[in-house]
Protein backbone atom coordinates (compact mmCIF):
# COMPACT_ATOMS: atom_id res chain seq x y z
CA UNK A 1 0.00 0.00 0.00
CA UNK A 2 1.34 3.26 -0.74
CA UNK A 3 2.07 5.83 1.68
CA UNK A 4 0.35 8.88 1.53
CA UNK A 5 0.68 12.59 2.62
CA UNK A 6 0.14 16.53 1.14
CA UNK A 7 3.57 17.09 1.45
CA UNK A 8 6.17 14.60 0.59
CA UNK A 9 9.41 16.30 1.39
CA UNK A 10 13.07 14.42 0.25
CA UNK A 11 15.67 15.61 2.39
CA UNK A 12 15.84 17.18 5.99
CA UNK A 13 18.24 19.89 5.54
CA UNK A 14 17.60 23.53 6.44
CA UNK A 15 15.10 24.16 3.33
CA UNK A 16 13.56 20.90 3.40
CA UNK A 17 12.71 21.69 7.02
CA UNK A 18 12.01 25.11 6.29
CA UNK A 19 9.21 24.03 3.61
CA UNK A 20 8.12 21.40 6.60
CA UNK A 21 7.46 23.52 9.24
CA UNK A 22 5.52 26.37 7.05
CA UNK A 23 3.56 23.38 5.27
CA UNK A 24 2.87 21.35 8.13
CA UNK A 25 0.41 24.40 8.99
CA UNK A 26 -2.37 23.48 6.18
CA UNK A 27 -1.75 19.70 5.49
CA UNK A 28 0.13 16.39 6.62
CA UNK A 29 4.28 16.28 5.93
CA UNK A 30 6.66 13.57 5.00
CA UNK A 31 10.04 14.27 5.22
CA UNK A 32 12.31 11.41 4.22
CA UNK A 33 16.34 11.17 4.92
CA UNK A 34 18.85 9.00 3.16
CA UNK A 35 20.81 8.39 6.43
CA UNK A 36 20.02 9.79 10.20
CA UNK A 37 17.32 12.98 10.00
CA UNK A 38 20.26 15.28 10.53
CA UNK A 39 23.25 14.26 8.26
CA UNK A 40 23.44 16.39 5.25
CA UNK A 41 25.88 19.42 4.25
CA UNK A 42 23.57 21.48 6.72
CA UNK A 43 24.70 20.40 9.68
CA UNK A 44 28.40 20.57 8.76
CA UNK A 45 28.00 24.23 7.86
CA UNK A 46 31.03 26.01 9.75
CA UNK A 47 30.33 29.48 8.54
CA UNK A 48 26.92 30.77 9.06
CA UNK A 49 23.77 32.74 7.69
CA UNK A 50 24.60 35.85 5.88
CA UNK A 51 21.87 38.23 6.61
CA UNK A 52 21.40 42.32 7.31
CA UNK A 53 21.11 43.32 10.68
CA UNK A 54 24.06 45.35 11.73
CA UNK A 55 23.67 49.29 11.50
CA UNK A 56 25.95 49.89 9.29
CA UNK A 57 24.41 47.42 6.80
CA UNK A 58 22.17 47.67 4.07
CA UNK A 59 19.88 45.76 1.60
CA UNK A 60 21.54 47.49 -1.39
CA UNK A 61 24.84 46.07 0.09
CA UNK A 62 24.28 42.71 0.32
CA UNK A 63 22.74 42.51 -2.47
CA UNK A 64 25.47 44.39 -4.84
CA UNK A 65 27.83 41.97 -3.02
CA UNK A 66 25.62 38.88 -3.86
CA UNK A 67 25.86 40.11 -7.57
CA UNK A 68 29.33 40.79 -7.49
CA UNK A 69 30.06 37.40 -7.05
CA UNK A 70 27.45 36.04 -8.95
CA UNK A 71 29.73 37.10 -12.33
CA UNK A 72 26.84 38.65 -13.78
CA UNK A 73 24.23 35.34 -14.18
CA UNK A 74 22.35 36.18 -10.61
CA UNK A 75 18.25 37.13 -11.29
CA UNK A 76 17.99 40.21 -9.36
CA UNK A 77 14.95 39.21 -8.16
CA UNK A 78 15.72 36.20 -6.61
CA UNK A 79 18.56 38.29 -4.82
CA UNK A 80 16.37 40.93 -3.71
CA UNK A 81 13.08 38.39 -2.22
CA UNK A 82 16.59 36.35 -0.39
CA UNK A 83 18.27 39.33 1.14
CA UNK A 84 14.93 41.28 1.96
CA UNK A 85 13.16 38.50 3.54
CA UNK A 86 16.27 36.82 5.32
CA UNK A 87 15.92 38.64 8.50
CA UNK A 88 12.30 37.88 9.16
CA UNK A 89 13.08 34.29 8.30
CA UNK A 90 16.51 34.42 10.98
CA UNK A 91 14.09 35.42 13.58
CA UNK A 92 11.55 32.38 12.89
CA UNK A 93 14.82 30.09 13.34
CA UNK A 94 15.56 32.21 16.26
CA UNK A 95 12.27 31.48 17.42
CA UNK A 96 12.20 28.08 16.61
CA UNK A 97 15.05 27.64 19.24
CA UNK A 98 18.42 28.25 17.53
CA UNK A 99 20.96 29.65 19.23
CA UNK A 100 23.95 32.24 17.88
CA UNK A 101 26.67 33.87 19.28
CA UNK A 102 26.15 37.41 21.32
CA UNK A 103 28.07 40.25 22.05
CA UNK A 104 27.35 41.32 25.32
CA UNK A 105 25.03 43.89 24.03
CA UNK A 106 22.53 41.06 23.52
CA UNK A 107 23.44 41.52 19.47
CA UNK A 108 24.24 38.95 17.61
CA UNK A 109 28.38 38.55 16.84
CA UNK A 110 28.31 38.94 13.18
CA UNK A 111 31.47 37.64 11.42
CA UNK A 112 32.72 37.79 8.04
CA UNK A 113 33.02 35.72 4.75
CA UNK A 114 34.83 36.36 1.55
CA UNK A 115 33.20 38.87 -1.02
CA UNK A 116 31.26 40.33 2.03
CA UNK A 117 31.76 43.98 2.20
CA UNK A 118 30.27 44.45 5.39
CA UNK A 119 30.23 41.93 8.47
CA UNK A 120 26.89 40.31 8.52
CA UNK A 121 27.05 36.45 9.31
CA UNK A 122 25.25 35.02 11.68
CA UNK A 123 26.88 32.08 12.85
CA UNK A 124 27.23 29.36 16.23
CA UNK A 125 30.78 29.33 17.36
CA UNK A 126 31.79 27.36 14.19
CA UNK A 127 28.98 24.66 13.97
CA UNK A 128 26.73 27.21 12.82
CA UNK A 129 24.62 24.29 10.60
CA UNK A 130 24.44 21.65 13.41
CA UNK A 131 22.64 24.01 15.49
CA UNK A 132 20.41 24.91 12.60
CA UNK A 133 19.47 21.51 12.14
CA UNK A 134 19.59 20.91 15.96
CA UNK A 135 16.87 23.61 16.18
CA UNK A 136 14.97 22.32 12.97
CA UNK A 137 14.52 18.98 13.82
CA UNK A 138 13.20 19.58 17.51
CA UNK A 139 10.93 21.99 15.78
CA UNK A 140 9.40 19.81 13.60
CA UNK A 141 9.38 17.05 16.59
CA UNK A 142 6.34 19.77 18.23
CA UNK A 143 4.76 19.33 15.16
CA UNK A 144 2.08 16.27 15.12
CA UNK A 145 1.72 16.65 11.38
CA UNK A 146 5.21 15.94 10.39
CA UNK A 147 6.06 12.32 9.84
CA UNK A 148 10.49 11.74 9.68
CA UNK A 149 11.62 8.89 7.92
CA UNK A 150 15.24 8.00 8.34
CA UNK A 151 17.62 6.22 5.97
CA UNK A 152 14.86 6.03 3.08
CA UNK A 153 16.59 6.55 -0.49
CA UNK A 154 14.33 8.06 -3.36
CA UNK A 155 15.21 5.86 -6.59
CA UNK A 156 13.19 7.80 -8.69
CA UNK A 157 10.25 10.13 -8.81
CA UNK A 158 6.76 8.93 -9.98
CA UNK A 159 5.11 10.69 -12.98
CA UNK A 160 1.46 10.71 -13.84
CA UNK A 161 2.09 8.98 -17.15
CA UNK A 162 -1.82 9.02 -18.73
CA UNK A 163 -1.04 13.23 -18.62
CA UNK A 164 -0.85 14.65 -21.93
CA UNK A 165 2.93 15.32 -22.76
CA UNK A 166 4.37 18.42 -20.74
CA UNK A 167 1.50 18.29 -18.68
CA UNK A 168 2.90 15.54 -16.63
CA UNK A 169 2.32 15.88 -12.50
CA UNK A 170 4.91 14.48 -10.60
CA UNK A 171 2.71 11.86 -8.00
CA UNK A 172 5.91 10.88 -5.51
CA UNK A 173 8.36 8.77 -5.41
CA UNK A 174 9.74 5.29 -5.21
CA UNK A 175 12.00 4.77 -1.75
CA UNK A 176 14.71 2.14 -0.79
CA UNK A 177 13.39 1.84 3.15
CA UNK A 178 15.65 0.11 6.24
CA UNK A 179 14.07 -2.74 5.45
CA UNK A 180 15.40 -3.77 1.43
CA UNK A 181 11.81 -3.38 0.47
CA UNK A 182 10.84 -0.63 -2.15
CA UNK A 183 7.73 1.50 -0.98
CA UNK A 184 5.87 3.89 -3.21
CA UNK A 185 5.19 7.48 -1.09
CA UNK A 186 2.87 10.08 -2.69
CA UNK A 187 2.14 13.78 -2.69
CA UNK A 188 -0.55 15.99 -3.58
CA UNK A 189 2.92 18.18 -4.04
CA UNK A 190 6.62 16.66 -4.38
CA UNK A 191 9.61 18.52 -2.90
CA UNK A 192 13.12 18.14 -3.40
CA UNK A 193 15.22 19.08 -0.82
CA UNK A 194 18.14 16.89 -1.37
CA UNK A 195 20.83 18.92 -1.33
CA UNK A 196 24.15 19.08 -3.24
CA UNK A 197 26.81 16.65 -4.77
CA UNK A 198 29.95 17.19 -4.01
CA UNK A 199 30.74 13.40 -4.03
CA UNK A 200 30.81 13.63 -7.66
CA UNK A 201 34.54 14.71 -7.02
CA UNK A 202 37.41 13.10 -5.41
CA UNK A 203 38.18 15.46 -3.25
CA UNK A 204 35.18 17.39 -0.83
CA UNK A 205 33.87 19.28 2.12
CA UNK A 206 30.58 17.16 2.07
CA UNK A 207 29.57 14.54 3.54
CA UNK A 208 29.05 10.70 1.70
CA UNK A 209 25.28 12.09 1.57
CA UNK A 210 25.75 14.57 -1.40
CA UNK A 211 25.53 12.51 -3.98
CA UNK A 212 22.91 15.04 -6.42
CA UNK A 213 19.94 12.45 -6.04
CA UNK A 214 17.67 15.47 -6.39
CA UNK A 215 19.52 16.59 -9.73
CA UNK A 216 19.87 13.11 -11.09
CA UNK A 217 15.60 12.01 -10.59
CA UNK A 218 14.62 15.62 -11.88
CA UNK A 219 16.87 15.43 -14.89
CA UNK A 220 15.31 11.89 -15.41
CA UNK A 221 12.06 12.63 -14.82
CA UNK A 222 12.10 15.45 -17.62
CA UNK A 223 12.56 19.05 -15.56
CA UNK A 224 14.75 21.76 -16.43
CA UNK A 225 18.55 21.62 -15.20
CA UNK A 226 20.48 24.82 -15.37
CA UNK A 227 23.95 25.96 -14.57
CA UNK A 228 25.70 22.99 -13.26
CA UNK A 229 28.94 24.19 -14.93
CA UNK A 230 29.26 26.32 -11.62
CA UNK A 231 30.36 23.92 -8.75
CA UNK A 232 32.23 26.00 -5.71
CA UNK A 233 35.64 25.13 -4.92
CA UNK A 234 35.93 25.54 -0.93
CA UNK A 235 39.71 27.63 -0.94
CA UNK A 236 40.44 25.82 2.26
CA UNK A 237 39.71 22.15 3.39
CA UNK A 238 42.05 20.40 5.59
CA UNK A 239 44.71 18.92 4.04
CA UNK A 240 46.00 15.27 5.74
CA UNK A 241 45.91 11.76 5.03
CA UNK A 242 43.83 11.35 6.99
CA UNK A 243 41.00 13.72 7.08
CA UNK A 244 37.71 13.37 5.14
CA UNK A 245 36.10 16.34 3.86
CA UNK A 246 36.80 18.16 6.79
CA UNK A 247 36.43 22.11 6.04
CA UNK A 248 38.62 25.20 7.20
CA UNK A 249 36.18 28.02 6.95
CA UNK A 250 36.09 31.15 5.53
CA UNK A 251 35.35 32.87 9.21
CA UNK A 252 39.27 31.99 9.50
CA UNK A 253 39.86 34.38 6.85
CA UNK A 254 37.43 36.36 7.26
CA UNK A 255 38.95 37.04 11.65
CA UNK A 256 42.04 37.90 9.84
CA UNK A 257 43.60 34.79 8.50
CA UNK A 258 46.49 34.35 6.23
CA UNK A 259 47.47 32.84 3.49
CA UNK A 260 50.29 31.53 2.78
CA UNK A 261 53.12 29.68 0.72
CA UNK A 262 54.93 26.98 2.46
CA UNK A 263 58.15 29.27 2.53
CA UNK A 264 56.41 31.77 4.53
CA UNK A 265 55.44 34.01 1.99
CA UNK A 266 51.43 35.35 1.35
CA UNK A 267 50.30 35.21 -2.14
CA UNK A 268 46.45 36.53 -2.65
CA UNK A 269 47.53 40.33 -2.81
CA UNK A 270 48.95 39.21 -5.77
CA UNK A 271 45.41 37.84 -7.26
CA UNK A 272 42.91 40.45 -5.86
CA UNK A 273 42.47 43.58 -3.90
CA UNK A 274 40.64 42.28 -1.27
CA UNK A 275 43.54 39.25 -0.68
CA UNK A 276 42.21 36.45 1.19
CA UNK A 277 38.64 37.69 1.44
CA UNK A 278 38.32 37.85 -2.64
CA UNK A 279 35.07 35.72 -3.68
CA UNK A 280 35.66 31.89 -3.44
CA UNK A 281 36.71 31.36 -7.28
CA UNK A 282 39.25 33.96 -6.98
CA UNK A 283 40.93 32.38 -3.84
CA UNK A 284 40.44 28.41 -5.23
CA UNK A 285 41.63 29.16 -8.48
CA UNK A 286 44.88 31.33 -7.04
CA UNK A 287 45.55 28.52 -5.21
CA UNK A 288 45.18 25.71 -7.59
CA UNK A 289 47.85 28.19 -9.40
CA UNK A 290 49.94 28.91 -6.79
CA UNK A 291 50.18 24.62 -5.86
CA UNK A 292 50.83 23.76 -9.77
CA UNK A 293 53.66 26.72 -9.68
CA UNK A 294 55.54 25.58 -7.05
CA UNK A 295 54.85 21.35 -6.62
CA UNK A 296 53.45 21.58 -3.58
CA UNK A 297 50.63 19.54 -2.30
CA UNK A 298 49.25 22.43 -0.63
CA UNK A 299 48.94 25.88 1.00
CA UNK A 300 48.78 27.49 4.48
CA UNK A 301 46.56 29.35 6.37
CA UNK A 302 48.23 31.22 9.20
CA UNK A 303 46.26 32.14 12.28
CA UNK A 304 49.02 32.20 14.81
CA UNK A 305 48.94 36.27 14.98
CA UNK A 306 45.84 36.14 15.90
CA UNK A 307 46.34 34.88 19.54
CA UNK A 308 45.72 31.31 21.48
CA UNK A 309 42.94 32.32 23.45
CA UNK A 310 41.00 34.22 20.43
CA UNK A 311 41.73 30.81 18.34
CA UNK A 312 40.46 28.63 20.66
CA UNK A 313 37.40 30.69 21.91
CA UNK A 314 36.47 31.11 18.38
CA UNK A 315 36.90 28.59 16.19
CA UNK A 316 36.77 25.67 19.19
CA UNK A 317 35.30 22.65 16.58
CA UNK A 318 38.12 23.34 14.24
CA UNK A 319 40.63 23.97 16.70
CA UNK A 320 39.73 20.26 18.01
CA UNK A 321 39.62 18.72 15.07
CA UNK A 322 42.76 19.94 13.63
CA UNK A 323 44.27 19.45 17.04
CA UNK A 324 43.61 15.54 16.57
CA UNK A 325 45.40 15.43 13.77
CA UNK A 326 48.69 16.68 15.28
CA UNK A 327 48.01 20.28 14.30
CA UNK A 328 48.28 23.26 16.98
CA UNK A 329 46.51 25.66 14.89
CA UNK A 330 47.52 28.37 17.05
CA UNK A 331 51.05 27.96 17.06
CA UNK A 332 51.41 26.45 13.10
CA UNK A 333 49.73 27.55 10.31
CA UNK A 334 46.93 24.66 8.92
CA UNK A 335 47.80 23.06 5.73
CA UNK A 336 45.21 23.54 3.36
CA UNK A 337 43.44 22.61 -0.34
CA UNK A 338 40.25 23.35 -2.41
CA UNK A 339 37.74 21.44 -2.48
CA UNK A 340 34.16 20.63 -3.80
CA UNK A 341 31.85 22.47 -1.52
CA UNK A 342 28.56 23.85 -3.20
CA UNK A 343 26.58 23.39 -6.55
CA UNK A 344 25.32 26.52 -7.72
CA UNK A 345 23.24 24.94 -10.42
CA UNK A 346 20.54 22.43 -9.89
CA UNK A 347 16.93 21.93 -11.18
CA UNK A 348 15.80 25.19 -12.52
CA UNK A 349 12.44 26.82 -9.94
CA UNK A 350 10.97 30.43 -10.33
CA UNK A 351 10.87 32.46 -7.37
CA UNK A 352 8.12 30.07 -5.86
CA UNK A 353 10.22 26.73 -6.16
CA UNK A 354 8.31 25.52 -9.05
CA UNK A 355 10.02 23.36 -11.01
CA UNK A 356 9.05 22.94 -15.04
CA UNK A 357 7.02 19.40 -13.38
CA UNK A 358 4.24 20.08 -12.51
CA UNK A 359 3.50 19.25 -8.82
CA UNK A 360 7.57 19.45 -8.08
CA UNK A 361 9.00 21.97 -6.41
CA UNK A 362 13.15 22.21 -5.88
CA UNK A 363 14.67 24.20 -2.78
CA UNK A 364 17.89 24.68 -0.98
CA UNK A 365 20.90 23.42 -2.55
CA UNK A 366 19.17 21.47 -5.33
CA UNK A 367 17.64 24.16 -6.86
CA UNK A 368 18.77 26.82 -9.24
CA UNK A 369 17.08 29.64 -8.55
CA UNK A 370 18.82 32.46 -9.46
CA UNK A 371 20.47 33.65 -6.57
CA UNK A 372 23.92 32.34 -6.94
CA UNK A 373 24.57 33.17 -10.76
CA UNK A 374 27.95 31.86 -11.76
CA UNK A 375 29.40 31.54 -7.79
CA UNK A 376 27.66 32.03 -4.60
CA UNK A 377 28.61 34.34 -2.15
CA UNK A 378 29.76 32.82 1.25
CA UNK A 379 26.91 31.67 3.55
CA UNK A 380 24.07 32.75 1.60
CA UNK A 381 23.07 28.84 1.26
CA UNK A 382 21.76 28.48 4.41
CA UNK A 383 19.70 31.89 3.86
CA UNK A 384 18.12 30.31 0.84
CA UNK A 385 17.26 27.80 1.92
CA UNK A 386 15.33 29.16 4.47
CA UNK A 387 13.45 31.90 2.67
CA UNK A 388 12.74 29.50 -0.61
CA UNK A 389 11.65 26.55 1.54
CA UNK A 390 9.14 29.18 3.41
CA UNK A 391 8.55 30.68 0.07
CA UNK A 392 7.75 27.17 -2.13
CA UNK A 393 5.34 25.91 1.25
CA UNK A 394 3.19 29.24 1.42
CA UNK A 395 2.94 28.84 -2.92
CA UNK A 396 2.44 24.82 -2.51
CA UNK A 397 -0.09 25.49 0.33
CA UNK A 398 -2.75 27.66 -2.42
CA UNK A 399 -1.97 25.06 -5.01
CA UNK A 400 -3.52 22.42 -2.59
CA UNK A 401 -6.12 24.87 -1.00
CA UNK A 402 -7.26 25.65 -4.73
CA UNK A 403 -7.69 21.72 -5.65
CA UNK A 404 -4.92 19.31 -5.99
CA UNK A 405 -6.91 15.63 -6.01
CA UNK A 406 -4.60 13.69 -3.63
CA UNK A 407 -2.53 11.10 -6.68
CA UNK A 408 -4.45 7.59 -7.65
CA UNK A 409 -2.53 5.08 -6.71
CA UNK A 410 0.35 4.31 -9.67
CA UNK A 411 1.64 0.81 -10.33
CA UNK A 412 3.77 -0.90 -7.67
CA UNK A 413 7.29 -0.39 -8.01
CA UNK A 414 7.96 -3.35 -10.31
CA UNK A 415 11.30 -5.45 -9.62
CA UNK A 416 11.19 -7.07 -13.36
CA UNK A 417 13.94 -10.15 -13.27
CA UNK A 418 16.60 -8.24 -11.09
CA UNK A 419 18.71 -10.58 -9.09
CA UNK A 420 20.81 -9.74 -6.26
CA UNK A 421 24.06 -8.75 -7.48
CA UNK A 422 27.45 -10.89 -7.96
CA UNK A 423 29.92 -8.14 -9.12
CA UNK A 424 29.84 -5.32 -6.85
CA UNK A 425 33.53 -4.33 -7.49
CA UNK A 426 31.52 -2.66 -10.64
CA UNK A 427 29.76 -0.21 -8.04
CA UNK A 428 32.86 0.79 -6.08
CA UNK A 429 35.15 0.95 -9.13
CA UNK A 430 32.61 3.09 -10.92
CA UNK A 431 32.40 5.08 -7.97
CA UNK A 432 36.05 5.41 -7.74
CA UNK A 433 36.53 6.23 -11.49
CA UNK A 434 33.65 8.74 -11.79
CA UNK A 435 35.35 10.79 -8.70
CA UNK A 436 38.36 11.07 -10.04
CA UNK A 437 37.64 12.17 -13.58
CA UNK A 438 35.59 14.67 -12.71
CA UNK A 439 38.51 16.19 -10.18
CA UNK A 440 40.91 15.86 -13.10
CA UNK A 441 39.37 16.89 -15.88
CA UNK A 442 36.01 19.23 -14.85
CA UNK A 443 38.22 20.50 -11.81
CA UNK A 444 38.86 23.85 -11.09
CA UNK A 445 40.34 24.94 -14.60
CA UNK A 446 39.02 23.08 -17.51
CA UNK A 447 39.87 22.69 -21.12
CA UNK A 448 37.69 21.39 -24.45
CA UNK A 449 40.38 18.67 -24.35
CA UNK A 450 39.92 17.91 -20.99
CA UNK A 451 35.94 17.83 -21.04
CA UNK A 452 35.69 15.44 -24.25
CA UNK A 453 37.96 12.81 -22.10
CA UNK A 454 35.98 13.07 -19.54
CA UNK A 455 32.55 12.59 -21.32
CA UNK A 456 34.27 10.03 -23.39
CA UNK A 457 34.33 8.01 -20.17
CA UNK A 458 31.39 9.26 -18.87
CA UNK A 459 29.28 8.06 -21.55
CA UNK A 460 30.34 4.18 -21.43
CA UNK A 461 29.99 4.25 -17.37
CA UNK A 462 26.74 5.24 -17.69
CA UNK A 463 25.81 2.82 -20.31
CA UNK A 464 27.59 -0.12 -17.63
CA UNK A 465 26.35 1.47 -14.50
CA UNK A 466 22.55 1.29 -16.71
CA UNK A 467 22.86 -2.30 -17.62
CA UNK A 468 24.06 -2.84 -14.02
CA UNK A 469 20.75 -1.16 -12.44
CA UNK A 470 18.49 -3.12 -14.33
CA UNK A 471 20.01 -6.54 -14.05
CA UNK A 472 19.98 -6.21 -10.30
CA UNK A 473 18.27 -5.59 -7.27
CA UNK A 474 18.37 -1.61 -6.26
CA UNK A 475 20.86 -1.24 -3.47
CA UNK A 476 21.52 2.35 -1.90
CA UNK A 477 25.10 2.19 -3.70
CA UNK A 478 23.56 1.18 -6.87
CA UNK A 479 21.36 4.47 -6.08
CA UNK A 480 23.62 6.77 -5.31
CA UNK A 481 26.03 5.66 -8.38
CA UNK A 482 23.88 5.93 -10.67
CA UNK A 483 23.14 9.41 -9.64
CA UNK A 484 26.55 10.95 -9.12
CA UNK A 485 26.87 9.42 -13.00
CA UNK A 486 23.60 11.46 -14.50
CA UNK A 487 25.05 14.93 -12.46
CA UNK A 488 28.43 14.62 -13.58
CA UNK A 489 27.21 14.13 -17.21
CA UNK A 490 25.33 17.32 -16.53
CA UNK A 491 28.37 19.26 -15.23
CA UNK A 492 29.89 18.23 -18.32
CA UNK A 493 27.17 18.99 -20.78
CA UNK A 494 26.91 22.43 -18.85
CA UNK A 495 30.62 22.98 -18.73
CA UNK A 496 31.15 21.96 -22.73
CA UNK A 497 28.09 24.24 -23.80
CA UNK A 498 30.02 27.42 -21.76
CA UNK A 499 32.27 28.83 -24.05
CA UNK A 500 33.83 31.27 -22.24
CA UNK A 501 35.12 31.66 -18.36
CA UNK A 502 32.88 33.21 -15.74
CA UNK A 503 32.61 32.65 -12.23
CA UNK A 504 33.42 29.04 -11.52
CA UNK A 505 33.41 27.52 -14.46
CA UNK A 506 36.96 29.07 -16.00
CA UNK A 507 38.50 27.39 -18.90
CA UNK A 508 41.57 27.31 -20.54
CA UNK A 509 40.51 27.46 -24.13
CA UNK A 510 38.21 30.76 -23.33
CA UNK A 511 39.90 32.08 -20.86
CA UNK A 512 38.01 36.05 -20.53
CA UNK A 513 34.36 36.47 -20.21
CA UNK A 514 32.25 37.01 -22.76
CA UNK A 515 28.98 39.43 -22.22
CA UNK A 516 27.74 39.52 -25.74
CA UNK A 517 26.88 35.92 -25.88
CA UNK A 518 26.84 34.42 -22.40
CA UNK A 519 25.23 36.61 -19.93
CA UNK A 520 21.97 32.86 -19.72
CA UNK A 521 21.88 29.81 -18.28
CA UNK A 522 22.66 26.80 -20.87
CA UNK A 523 19.79 24.72 -19.65
CA UNK A 524 19.58 21.12 -20.13
CA UNK A 525 16.49 18.43 -19.84
CA UNK A 526 15.79 15.22 -21.49
CA UNK A 527 12.35 14.25 -22.81
CA UNK A 528 10.93 12.09 -19.83
C1 LIG B 1 32.55 28.31 5.45
O1 LIG B 1 32.39 28.30 6.67
O2 LIG B 1 33.58 28.71 4.92
C2 LIG B 1 31.45 27.83 4.58
C3 LIG B 1 30.41 28.82 4.48
C4 LIG B 1 29.70 28.68 3.18
O3 LIG B 1 30.03 27.80 2.39
O4 LIG B 1 28.81 29.49 2.92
Amino acid sequence: MPQSFDYLVLGGGIAGLSFALEASRYGSVAVLTKRTRAEGNTNYAQGGIAAVLAKDDSFEAHIEDTLIAGAGLCKREAVEVTVREGPARLKELVAWGAEFDRRNSGEFDLTREGGHTRRRVVHAGDITGSEVQRAMIHACDERPSIASFPDASAIDLILDRNAVRGKQRCLGAYVLMPDGKIETFLGRITVLATGGAGKVYLYTSNPDVATGDGVAMAYRAGATIANMEFYQFHPTCLFHPEAKNFLISEALRGEGGRLKLRNGQSFMERYHPMGALAPRDVVARAIDTEMKRTGDEHVLLDMTHLGKAFVMERFPNIYTTCKQFGIDMAVQPIPVVPAAHYQCGGVQTDLLGHTTVNGLYAVGEVACTGLHGANRLASNSLLEGLVFGHRAAKSASEEVKAGVAAPAAPPEWDPGSAVESDESVLVSHNWEEIRRLMWNYVGIVRSGKRLMRARRRLDLLREEIREYYWRFKVTRDVIELRNIADVAHLIVECATRRKESRGLHYTLDYPNLDDHNWLHDPVVSKEP
